[in-house]
């Protein structure tokens, strides 16, 4: 069996929920994956406006290790410009599995929609797509205009997994870090990722 590192994209954009993002990412580390993280601009200012200047892309590994414990130094990642449509996962030919949109706004929503491929984060959806490899959109918008609702449609149909940020209420959340932890874990079920991040539900 191989022991290469899972390799799995992550791509952060400008939709509210900078949260989910990096507890997903600190818990695909956790397994040892490596990601291939590109972050657009909005979504490198939600980070700060949501986080704090201590979650800025520059000192991202810190923070996640700060938050989430050195266990995340068990994975790694690389990260590209959003403007880069040479980099790796521009291609089908590289081995990167699946990819995450966490969060996505409805800008970026539509680009993959559409195929436009204006930039990084919308090439490697198209990438993912066109490929037949697991693509998790997970928008955040409310409420929805119908633009929204069909360019989400045309996704799924494509192929993509639409997993909207809307986590559970009936594992009794106490923080915003245990609704985090909800998406996140739906995250990492569909990637097919053993994980405890809440209890499985036993009726
Ligand atoms: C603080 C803040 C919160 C935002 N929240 C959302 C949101 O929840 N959903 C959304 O679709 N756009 C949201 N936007 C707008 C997007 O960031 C904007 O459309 C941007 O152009 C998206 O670009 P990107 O997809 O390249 O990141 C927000 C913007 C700001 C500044």
């Amino acid at each position: 069996m191989s022991d290469r590192k899972r390799s799995i994209a992550i791509a952060i954009t400008g939709a509210s929920g900078a949260l989910y993002a990096t507890r997903t990412m600190a818990a695909l580390l956790e397994q040892g994956c490596h990601l291939e993280l590109v972050i657009s601009d909005y979504g490198r200012r939600l980070l700060r406006d949501e986080l704090g200047e201590t979650a800025a892309v520059d000192k991202l590994t810190d923070y996640l290790a700060a938050k989430y414990g050195d266990g995340i130094r068990a994975g790694s990642y690389t990260l590209y410009s959003n403007k880069d449509l040479g980099a790796k996962i521009a291609s089908g030919s590289q081995n990167c599995e699946g990819m995450v949109v966490v969060p996505c706004s409805m800008k970026t929503l539509a680009g993959i929609a559409h195929g436009l491929s204006r930039n990084l984060v919308e090439r490697a959806a198209d990438v993912m797509m066109k490929e037949r490899r697991t693509l998790i959109i997970v928008p955040r918008e409310t409420p929805m205009s119908l633009p929204q609702l069909r360019n989400m449609t045309l996704c799924a149909e494509a192929g993509a997994m639409i997993m909207p940020a809307m986590p559970a209420f009936y594992q009794m959340p106490k923080t915003l870090d245990d609704l985090a932890d909800f998406m996140a874990g739906k995250i990492l079920s569909a990637l097919g990722f053993p994980h405890a991040l809440y209890p499985s539900w036993e009726g």
